[in-house]
């Protein structure tokens, strides 16, 4: 029996791509060619499996052009770039990697919080501008993350791992908005309080978005909802470009509306608002959140494990549209 075909759309660990040839005919793409639409759709011709990530749409043209199909396993915890009704519609499998990245992830929200309200990367572009001559009373000061209120914007499993860091770890006060309330038992241990969204953005004064991006999250966050967040407030966005709308971030930062923000994902990225790029408050960072190399190589290998469970008939870790399962044969 012929083995099934799968594309490996980015450039991966070679340890991964060699593991998934033991299973499959591979076609990879060591130069890391971003695909184009149509190339997307001729690549994935013939093939039983995609192994994706976050700049691999999946909608129902893609589909339509390979009714082979039948799983996709992206690289990444969000899936905003598959289209899932369309994938369920048509019996194709779609997976992602929760659970392996979340604490390396809110390493990074938390630190990227840290930074933006002490002001890391303004004040270390000015010292390697040499303008640092001599100790000032003012010099960078910027505001206290131990003992502030931490609003949290979506309080999934990342957004409890970095309430986890700021509760626990810097003593700060933990309120919450999310489309559900957690279980009291979660809730008691960081002494978290479920909030509205509008007292979420009036009392926060470290505000972080780890929300999954959707049409009903798109510019959650626009010049309405900074107009009522505090003058000193920080705003950090380690969830997805489009939950912020960049260009009226850019506005409240320059009128100092709000304090600052962290943010390591933009509307259109890798484009970032050239608006954002002229601003000393606002640290920006290139979509890095879950880059440690362990955790890149456990979703690489969670992504592989659910291609060769789903593609052998077995039962894949995480699955996202499990309704479609067993998959349909080839
Ligand atoms: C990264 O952004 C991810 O969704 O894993």
């Amino acid at each position: 029996m012929s083995r099934p075909a799968v594309l490996v759309a980015r450039a991966v660990f070679p340890e991964t791509v060699a593991r998934l040839r033991e299973h499959f005919d591979v076609e990879d793409n060591p130069g890391d060619i971003i695909f184009t639409k149509p190339q997307l759709i001729e690549r994935l011709h013939g093939k039983a499996g995609a192994f994706t990530t976050g700049s691999e749409r999946i909608d129902a043209q893609v589909l339509d052009a390979n009714p082979q199909l039948r799983v996709v396993a992206n690289m990444a915890v969000g899936y905003n770039n598959f289209d899932v009704e369309a994938c369920t519609a048509r019996g194709v499998l779609a997976t992602n990697t929760p659970d392996v990245l979340t604490e390396t992830t809110a390493d990074f929200g938390f630190a990227l919080m840290m930074a933006t309200a002490r002001r890391m990367a303004e004040s270390e572009h000015f010292l390697r501008r040499g303008e640092w001559t001599r100790w000032a009373y003012d010099m960078f000061t910027g505001s206290d993350v131990h003992g502030a209120t931490l609003g949290i914007l979506g309080m999934g499993r990342i957004g409890q791992a970095i309430a986890r860091r700021g509760a626990l770890g810097f003593g700060m006060k933990v309120i919450y908005h999310n489309r559900s309330r957690l279980a009291a038992e979660q809730e008691a241990p960081l002494g978290a309080r479920y909030v509205d969204k509008a007292t979420l953005l009036r009392e926060a004064d470290h505000l972080v978005l780890v929300l999954p991006y959707s049409a009903s999250s798109h510019h959650a966050i626009g010049a309405a909802e900074l107009a009522q967040m505090k003058p000193t407030a920080t705003l950090t966005n380690v969830a997805r470009g489009g939950i912020v709308d960049d260009a009226a971030l850019a506005v409240a930062l320059r009128e100092r509306r709000i304090a600052a923000a962290g943010l390591d994902v933009f509307e259109g990225e890798p484009q970032v608002h050239p608006d954002l790029l002229t601003l000393p408050n606002v640290v920006l960072t290139p979509h890095i959140a879950s880059a440690t190399v362990a955790t890149r190589r456990a979703m690489a290998e969670l992504a592989a494990d659910n291609l060769i469970a789903a593609l052998s008939g077995g039962k894949p870790p995480a699955p996202i549209n499990p309704q479609v399962l067993p998959l349909r044969p080839a």
